[in-house]
């Protein structure tokens, strides 16, 4: 199950006011179809939990969107999400996870992992895996973030309230959260996959790696 403390838009501090920010998918899938440019086809969202990213992507176009997420109750809850979206019919659900995603070479036309990859046991693999399904020309876009259009005063509400989560177990919880998450744990992991000449600079807001599959 996706960690509460992580990514979840009501998690609270005791003694600190709750406030239901606004969801961060929406937003994220923009960004993504924006700076992926996805032929319509077969989409991928790694570590999707229960299917927050994938269900936007899939709900924003026509693709078939595949989710991969070790957790198979993510994944139920995911599927039922999507048939009361009446997306049921273009989301594919499947246990799995990033190091070793079950299928074919050059397949697919978009890759997107959202709060995952800070979580895989080994990114530089994951990396390779995301790399080879990869249709030739076919995008990547891989880290975390809230999106372009996300409110800031969201945004900020939700760093003060995770920071202070964090600062409240210790300086060695805070640095937990933020090493994987820097941009040259994300760098040094593509560096190690072998994938950092496919990197591209331009990226939304937050930590990500956008990356293009080589060839024709
Ligand atoms: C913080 S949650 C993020 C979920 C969702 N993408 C989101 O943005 O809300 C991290 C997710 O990554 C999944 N995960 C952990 N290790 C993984 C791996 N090796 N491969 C794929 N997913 C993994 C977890 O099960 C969890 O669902």
């Amino acid at each position: 199950m996706c960690s509460a403390s992580a990514d979840d838009n009501s998690a609270d501090a005791p003694g600190q006011s709750r406030r239901e920010l606004p969801d961060w998918f929406g937003p994220v899938a923009e960004d993504v179809i924006r700076y992926c440019r996805p032929k319509p086809g077969l989409w991928v969202d790694i570590g999707s939990g229960p299917g927050g990213l994938g269900l936007a992507l899939a709900g924003a176009s026509r693709s078939a969107c595949i989710l991969i997420e070790p957790d198979s109750g993510d994944l139920e809850r995911a599927v039922e999400k999507a048939g009361n979206l009446g997306l049921g019919q273009r989301v594919i659900p499947i246990v799995g996870r990033a190091e070793k995603i079950p299928l074919p070479d050059s397949c697919v036309d978009l890759v997107a992992s959202r709060g995952s990859i800070f979580y895989w046991g080994d990114p530089a693999e994951g990396l390779r895996e995301v790399y080879r399904i990869l249709r030739p020309g076919a995008r990547a876009l891989i880290g975390g973030g809230f999106g372009t259009s996300y409110p800031a005063w969201a945004y900020e509400e939700f760093m003060a309230r995770q920071r202070g989560h964090l600062a409240a177990e210790g300086e060695e919880a805070l640095r937990a959260w933020d090493e994987p998450r820097s941009l040259e744990s994300l760098r040094a992991a593509a560096r190690a996959a072998g994938i950092e000449e496919a990197l591209i600079d331009e990226t939304p807001p937050g930590n990500w790696l956008l990356f293009e599959k080589r060839g024709k």
